[in-house]
């Protein structure tokens, strides 16, 4: 059964309401796969090996006051509790959110490439970003979810 692993930071809900999305669309068109979930403050370096593919999910936020970096606990999470992790080639996908209001719009994006960069991962699909405001935006979360569907039945 393939199964997805994801670790997720949202600070005033924005991103969870697209891994939500994300999770009602997959669980409805393909009950089969196993999905498991857990936020970035709760999870250890460890659990980035969990599932055949594993999905990062954060908003694009600011760090020590500086802009454009991933939301505190996946900073923290991916600098610290995994920063000796090694992805041996893992199938990873990538959520990012954002708002154009900032100057480093959907940065957080570069952030999490440079991750698996360092740590042997393998983005698996495109990575799905989100600019402003995610509700009304369920459409394309749902579209992407299918092309994800499609990397999770190759990789399991
Ligand atoms: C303090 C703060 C800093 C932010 N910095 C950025 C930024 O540098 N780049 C960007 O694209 N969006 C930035 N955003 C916008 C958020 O990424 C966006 O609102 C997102 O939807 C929030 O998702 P979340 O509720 O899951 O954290 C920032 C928002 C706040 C409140």
């Amino acid at each position: 059964m393939p199964s997805l692993h994801t670790i997720y930071a949202s600070t005033s809900g924005n991103t969870e309401h697209v891994v939500d999305v994300l999770f009602d669309h997959i669980q409805e068109t393909h009950p089969e796969f196993e999905l498991s979930k857990q936020r970035a403050e709760e999870a250890d370096g460890k659990d980035l090996l969990q599932g055949d593919v594993l999905l990062l999910a954060s908003s694009t936020w600011n760090y020590d006051a500086v802009e454009g970096y991933l939301n505190m606990h996946m900073r923290e999470l991916l600098e610290q509790r995994a920063g000796d992790i090694d992805l041996a080639g893992r199938p990873v996908a990538l959520v990012i959110l954002g708002d154009d209001r900032y100057y480093y719009t959907g940065r957080g994006t570069e952030r999490f490439m440079q991750f698996l960069m360092s740590h042997n991962g393998k983005s698996c699909t495109m990575p799905l970003i989100v600019i402003n405001d995610p509700y009304g935006q369920e459409g394309k979360v749902k579209e992407w979810g299918d092309k994800l569907v499609k990397q999770l039945t190759i990789n399991s």
